[in-house]
């Protein structure tokens, strides 16, 4: 099983998502058998470490995120991950945009797929403070927690 969580710029939060997936993955019975990577839809940040504020956030949560590279989607992504998972609705539009025909069932919201809210969009905390990137930590790490009982229960 082969994740890919997509936000616009790769450097907040699906750099935090993959942070806990793989942390939340790393200490279930699904270690080694889920692979987690994560892109932008943009590229204006590609090959750049995750914002500083990220990878503060994360470390708080004792997750180390800072080997990080921001990389922009590809129509590859497509064929080699088993789902595209995106942090808002906008995310979803876009990578609709570049997704083959045949593939456009495997793009969800993450918060959804994971089955933590409907329609559940985790925002963009960019311009906002500590405050909002610890906001997406709760909802990432619920996710990633959501992700790991999905996949355990087969
Ligand atoms: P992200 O946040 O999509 O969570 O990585 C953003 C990062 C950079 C920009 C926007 C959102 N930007 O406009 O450069």
């Amino acid at each position: 099983m082969k994740l890919l969580v997509v936000c616009l710029g790769n450097i907040c939060r699906s750099p935090m998502a993959e942070g806990a997936l793989r942390a939340r993955l790393a200490s279930s019975p699904l270690a080694g058998r889920v692979e987690v990577d994560s892109a932008g839809t943009g590229g204006w940040h590609a090959g750049e470490p995750p914002d500083r504020r990220a990878i503060a956030c994360a470390r708080g949560h004792g997750v180390d995120i800072a080997g990080q590279r921001a990389r922009q989607l590809t129509v590859k992504d497509f064929e080699e991950f088993d789902w595209i998972l995106c942090a808002d609705q906008v995310n979803v539009r876009d990578v609709l945009r570049l997704a083959p025909s045949g593939r456009r069932d495997r793009v969800a919201l993450l918060l959804e797929w994971a089955g933590v809210e409907a329609g559940g969009e985790v925002p963009d905390p960019y311009t906002g403070g500590p405050e909002d990137f610890q906001q997406v930590w709760r909802l990432v790490d619920s996710a990633a927690q959501a992700v790991v009982a999905r996949l355990a229960a087969g």
